[in-house]
């Protein structure tokens, strides 16, 4: 038999179920075999004292798109891919985001050119439905979904995005013809414009107030109208970022009632909180996303609703601003919280902060860190076993972890380009040190080796992203299955 392409040898090969020492053998850019003592490759890569893990699925992350308030967030599909690919992420899902009045199709053509030319990791997108008109979903909808896009996203809040109840069900009844998911932004749209309008008119200005803007009953209301009215339709949804004890609690319920809802966090609900925001000046805005940051008492209660399985994957939101006139100070020097664009960086950093976290700082190990931040993911938008595991015939996208390397994360702009991190001063235990998109290395020893246009569209199915309701798809393995851990 030919020789493999690549064998990767000696290391310790990580999935969600499992940890042992194997060889990997990868031809074709694929996962060919799995074992001790592989024959030689034509090439070979040394992962001896080291933990070898499917390359990150960001499931949530925004790039190179153009908010609702007209500015384009920091990076590039370069840009963005490239901090991906650095962190041990091998494959994103970003958004496709029409806008009120516009074209769902011409939009999605338009993220499809950037992406092919700037994308150095493998990528789907969420369609964002701002103006769900009937056109929209009887035209346009049905050529995207056959093109292989599966998922959209809607949002219960904000001017120029938020969409009203009976938009929301014409949008899950269109959901459920073609069998894709509908990701949720699920906030009150009124209380956050009515107590950010108080807030303002009493002079509170500074970005701390933005956390009192937005209140965690707003979040409540929102999740559990989100569920509500899908459940009238009995159309699976996934609740974004969920950042409140409050939140979590409304979907565990309705799990545990055998409603078809999933839920997701991101690293910064788990990690900072909101005291971040309650710096001199205008410092705090660099910490400003919506929902806020929340809680001691929420991250524990989220760390929580990870372990029993309400929530399942943790995505970084990553939604770039730069702090000058281009990002959060687009209306000035000194803005109200009201005025600075709400989001964050967190593409590079989210595997290594978790990983951190959840291996050395005890919150779950490293099996469950793959679960939630590349399996879980990729099984719930239909990219499993293509994506988000190793086992033969998977995609050779591979991460080749030093899981005792300290790093200290500097102040200071990074690889993306949003000019700062709100991770920065924290040290944290475990980096990337080899990253490999479909067998061929796009990260040696900490260097960007990958090249934009490098990363592939991945098409997926209506249907199968919509049917993982954790009892009766066929394809979920019931001893790691999401809703069994709640009955
Ligand atoms: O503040 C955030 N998270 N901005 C991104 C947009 C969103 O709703 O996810
Ligand atoms: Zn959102
Ligand atoms: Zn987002």
């Amino acid at each position: 038999m030919e020789p493999f392409d690549l064998v990767i040898r000696g290391g310790t090969v990580v999935t969600a179920g499992d940890l042992y020492a194997a060889d990997l053998g990868i031809r074709c850019g694929r996962i060919d075999a799995i074992g001790a003592e592989l024959p030689p490759g034509r090439e070979e890569l040394d992962a001896r004292g080291l933990v070898v893990l499917p390359g990150g699925v960001d499931p949530h992350c925004h790039i190179e798109q153009l908010s609702a308030a007209g500015i384009v967030n920091a990076d590039t599909f370069e840009s963005a891919t490239a901090s991906a690919a650095l962190g041990g992420t091998t494959t994103v899902i970003s958004f496709v985001a029409q806008h009120v009045g516009s074209s769902l199709a011409a939009a999605a053509e338009d993220y499809h050119r950037r992406a092919e030319r700037g994308a150095i990791v493998d990528y789907a997108f969420h369609l964002i439905l701002a103006d769900p008109r009937p056109e929209i979903l009887k035209e346009e909808l049905p050529p995207l979904v056959r093109a292989g896009h599966a998922s959209l996203k809607v949002f219960l809040a904000y001017d120029r995005l938020k969409i009203e109840d009976e938009q929301y069900l014409d949008v899950l009844e269109a959901a459920r013809a073609h069998g894709l998911m509908v990701c949720v932004h699920a906030e009150n749209h009124g209380m956050i414009r009515w107590m950010g309008r108080r807030l303002v008119e009493r002079g509170f200005r500074h970005p701390r107030f933005h956390v009192p803007s937005h209140p965690r009953i707003g979040e409540v209301e929102g999740i559990h109208r989100a569920i509500a009215c899908a459940a009238l339709l009995d159309q699976p949804i996934m609740i974004f970022h969920v950042s409140t004890a409050e939140g979590a609690a409304v979907i565990h319920r309705a799990r545990g009632e055998g409603k078809k809802v999933w839920g997701e966090t991101c690293t910064q609900y788990l990690t900072l909180t909101a005291a971040e925001l309650d710096r001199p000046g205008i410092e705090g805005a660099k910490w400003i996303c919506s929902p806020p940051l929340r809680e001691p008492s929420d991250q524990e209660a989220l760390w929580w609703a990870l372990e029993v399985g309400t929530l399942q994957c943790v995505s970084s939101d990553h939604a770039p601003y730069r702090m000058d006139a281009t990002g959060k100070l687009a209306k000035g020097e000194n803005p109200s919280f009201e005025e600075i664009a709400n989001g964050m960086p967190g593409l590079e950093l989210r595997l290594p902060v978790l990983f951190d976290a959840m291996v050395h700082g005890g919150r779950g190990g490293l099996c469950r860190f793959v679960e939630l931040t590349a399996t879980a993911p990729a099984k719930i938008y239909g990219l499993h076993p293509k994506k988000g595991t190793i086992a033969p015939g998977a995609d050779a996208d591979l991460v080749l972890w030093d899981a005792e390397r300290a790093v200290t994360i500097a102040d200071g702009p990074r690889r993306d380009r949003a000019g700062y991190t709100p991770y920065a001063g924290r040290t944290v235990r475990g980096w990337p040190r080899h990253v490999l998109l479909r067998g061929r290395p796009i990260v040696r020893d900490g260097e960007l080796l990958g090249t934009p246009g490098q990363g592939r569209f991945l098409p997926r199915s209506g249907g199968r992203a919509a049917v993982p309701t954790g009892r009766s798809e066929p394809e979920f393995d019931p001893a790691r299955n999401f809703g069994a851990r709640l009955r």
